[in-house]
This record gives C-alpha cells, structure tokens and sequence, in this order.
C-alpha cells in the first residue's frame, strides 16, 4: 500500500528552537520556536522593534544567532554562511533596498543570477553568458517587468522597484523566500499589485513575509506569526490574528505606524 503522506507528517521547510540574538545587552529576538511548512506562506507582524528583521537576519544567516538552532529542508544550518544558505535555496529581500539604482532591471538581475552561480564575480563563458542573460530576462517577466528590462532601475516606480526586489530574490531559485516589508512606500495602487504578484507566486516556493500593512499580510499569508518585543506571542489564520485580543492591543489599537 502506498501511504501518503498529509501535511502533519511531512517535516517543516524551517524549524527554529530557541533562537535568540542579541545586540549587547537588548534581546533583539529571544527564544523563538518557528515551524514553516513546505509551500506555505507565512506572515511575520509585530510592531517596528518587535525583531522581525533580526530574526530574518538570523535566518538567512546574515547575522548568526546568539542562542538556538536551524534547520532547513531537514538540515542543520545554524553555523552556514548566506551564501551557503543561498545555495541550498534561501532567497530575500532586505527591508533597505540593495538595487544598483544606475544599471537596467537586466543587469540587476543578471548579477543577482550570477551571484548565485559562482559566489562572487568573475569573467563568464561567453555562451554561458547567454543563458544567465535570458535567465534575467525570464525573471524580469515573472514579475511583471517584461518591456522593462533596459530601464535603469533609478527610474522605475517605487512598486517596479518592488518587483524587483522579488525578481532578484528569486534569482537563487529559492525553495524559501523571505521577503522584508515588499509594500513599504509603496501606493495603494501599487500594493494591489504587488500582493496580486505574492498570490500568483509559484505555490511550490515557501513565503515568509514580514509586512507592517495588515491588508497585505493577512490577504497573502495562510499563517501569522506576531512578535513583541523579540518574543513571539501570538500564532494563528489569518481569522485568528483578526480575533485576538492581544494584537488588537498590542498592534491594531494603537493604529498602524507604517508610513502609510
Ligand atoms: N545591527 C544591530 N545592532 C544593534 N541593534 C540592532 C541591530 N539590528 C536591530 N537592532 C535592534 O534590535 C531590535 C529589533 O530590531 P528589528 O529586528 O529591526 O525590528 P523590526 O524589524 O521588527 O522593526 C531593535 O531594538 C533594534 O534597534
Ligand atoms: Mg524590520
């Protein structure tokens, strides 16, 4: 008999036990158990402070963890390097963008698909040049850029420059995206359709979103994390997280503090 395997069975993409971090004597992030199954979309909330960044920082391996363990795909990664991290299929965005504002949307994503293949830059082979040129050129179309791809970044829209951002992440074929306040600045034009863009992103790909606009979070996500104060203190649906009496308290009632 063949069994097949339900979701309860199956081990999470990502599975954090205890992880802290700490900045000198602030507890940026403390003694956080995550579990994110294959193919889910998770939201992070949690005010400005609460340690969402540290903790993708942490995840990503930017920034090592003061306390705790990783794993990835069934792995133990705690110790690994980003870009070792990148190679097994982690990809982000950085809530500061790290766009080459004076190359085209081609040759962003041609370095962000090169960084991949060799870890840092070299001279290429020219036909293999080719291929990563209309890697880039495919990214561009994924998301929502075709036409776009000569168009120094500088002089996009702040949401093509958004798209971008998810073009560039995708560049390492992540099994895992992490994505840092994608609607940040953006109008609400321009939130429609980047959340239009999340919802048709390839459901295989894992989504951890950190998002301060709850539109965006709880229409994306099928999960909610809420952090407070390095902790996470609220886990539910999207219905749940509308429900619950401490994120109204600690979030939804003192308003948003986006930027709108
Ligand atoms: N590199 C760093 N050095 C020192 N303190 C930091 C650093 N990064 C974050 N922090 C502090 O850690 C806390 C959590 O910050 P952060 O993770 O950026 O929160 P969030 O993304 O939820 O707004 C804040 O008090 C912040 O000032
Ligand atoms: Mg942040």
């Amino acid at each position: 008999m063949t069994e097949v395997a339900t979701p309860e069975h199956v081990e999470p993409i990502l599975r954090l036990r205890g992880i802290g971090r700490r900045f000198g004597g602030l507890h940026a992030v403390r003694d956080v158990d995550l579990d994110v199954a294959h193919g889910e979309r998770r939201a992070i909330l949690g005010p400005n402070g609460a340690g969402k960044t540290t903790l993708f920082n942490v995840i990503s391996g930017d920034f090592p963890p003061s306390a705790g363990t990783i794993e990835f795909q069934g792995d133990e990664i705690t110790l690994l390097s980003p870009s070792a991290r990148a190679k097994l299929g982690m990809g982000r965005t950085y809530q500061k963008s790290r766009l080459f504002l004076g190359l085209s949307v081609e040759d962003n994503l041609y370095l962000a698909v090169l960084g991949v293949k060799s870890g840092h830059l070299r001279p290429v082979k020219l036909r293999r040049d080719n291929e990563l040129r209309e890697r880039a050129r495919d990214l561009a179309r994924t998301v929502g850029l075709d036409g776009r791809e000569r168009t120094l970044v500088g002089s996009l829209s702040h949401g093509e420059q958004r798209q971008l951002e998810v073009g560039m992440a995708r560049a390492v074929n992540p099994t895992l995206m992490m994505l840092d306040e994608p609607a940040s600045g953006l109008s609400r034009g321009e939130r429609v359709a980047l959340t239009e863009l999340l919802l048709q992103l390839d459901p295989a790909i894992t989504l951890i979103l950190i998002e301060h606009d709850m539109d965006v979070a709880l229409r994306v996500a099928e999960r909610v994390t809420m952090m407070h104060d390095g902790r996470v203190i609220v886990e539910g649906t999207p219905d749940e997280i509308r429900a619950n009496q401490t994120v109204h308290d600690l979030y939804l009632g003192r308003g948003n503090q986006s930027d709108g």
